[in-house]
């Protein structure tokens, strides 16, 4: 099959990290599975893949994870349990959890890093465009973050990643990109061609403000480039020399998407996260807000 004009299906959910960040709340339970409001960290990875149009989720686990594959199976204890007490509408929620995609799941045994864990998914994934998603990125968007790159791709043919502009302080947490800006008027500003790209620079080295966010909609070859890369920052398989390797040969753009980045994986983030969540939901935001003016800040 021709990976650049097809459809883009699957998304790849490297889920096998020790959430290290986290600690003590990951020390036996997957960071994947921390609550935003009410919700696990990967339903909102999940859900905003889902209505980008993928319709086969795979994720890539590791030991201690099986909370994430319960979550997402159906449980008949619970929905037996919600319907004799004629709670109907959360048995809806329950059940829909279970049919949200078609989920597949496979081990990386060894956390040797993001491109490894990609890597895992090769098989699964075959001969075609599919997209990465790292769920302690919760991006909050009127288009899901997904489907605004699975745009690009479809209009370029190529391979795109998530872009956000992060302070100097902060800049050596991710890779970062050299890039030129694209002409397009459909993305005024927003859309670039990346020229270069590096994990984890010292401040000083890094070419730009511009990060990579944990979105990205990848063509089949970067398998290939996994293969022939060494370990790079942190002694990792690091998804970001792959990406360069590839783009040897073909050309790979960063969007500056649409939307609003959570660092769900980080302590501060992930409070940040659940204040403005809880504020914007209806049936907590009201009380919630006036809890909120109540305190001596
Ligand atoms: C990963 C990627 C990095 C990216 C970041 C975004 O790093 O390796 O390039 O900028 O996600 O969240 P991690 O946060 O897993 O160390």
């Amino acid at each position: 099959m021709d990976s650049m004009s097809q459809k883009v299906r699957k998304a790849v959910f490297p889920a096998a990290g020790l959430g290290t960040r986290f600690l003590p709340a990951t020390k036996a339970s997957p960071k994947e599975m921390l609550c935003l409001v009410d919700k696990p960290l990967i339903q909102y990875g999940v859900e905003e893949a889902v209505n980008s149009g993928i319709q086969n989720v795979i994720i890539v686990t590791g030991r201690g994870k099986s909370s994430m594959e319960d979550h997402f199976d159906v449980s008949y204890e619970l929905e037996q349990l919600l319907a004799s007490k004629k709670k109907t509408e959360m048995r809806r929620l329950v059940r829909a959890i279970s049919e949200l995609a078609e989920i597949s799941y496979i081990r990386q045994k060894e956390a040797l890093g993001l491109g490894h864990a990609v890597h895992r998914a090769k098989d699964l994934v075959g001969n075609e465009s599919f997209a990465v998603v790292l769920s302690d990125d919760i991006i909050a968007s009127k288009t899901p973050c997904i489907q605004q790159l699975v745009d690009v791709h479809d209009t370029y043919g190529a391979s795109v990643l998530a872009l956000m502009e992060v302070p100097k302080d902060q800049i050596s947490a991710y890779g970062v990109v050299e890039a030129e800006p694209v002409e397009d008027s459909a993305r005024p500003d927003s859309l670039f061609r990346i020229r270069n790209m590096v994990e984890k620079p010292k401040a000083e080295d890094a070419p730009s403000n511009l990060a990579i966010i944990g979105r990205y909609v990848l063509t089949s070859d970067i398998f290939a480039s996994v293969e022939s890369i060494e370990p790079g920052a942190g002694g990792e398989i690091q998804l970001t020399d792959a990406m360069k390797h590839m783009m040897q040969n073909r050309p790979i753009y960063g969007l500056k998407f649409e939307g609003k980045r959570y660092d769900a994986g980080d302590k501060a983030g992930f409070l940040k996260a659940t204040v403005e969540f809880a504020l914007e939901r209806q049936d907590l935001g009201p009380q919630f807000r006036e809890y909120l003016k109540g305190l001596a800040l």
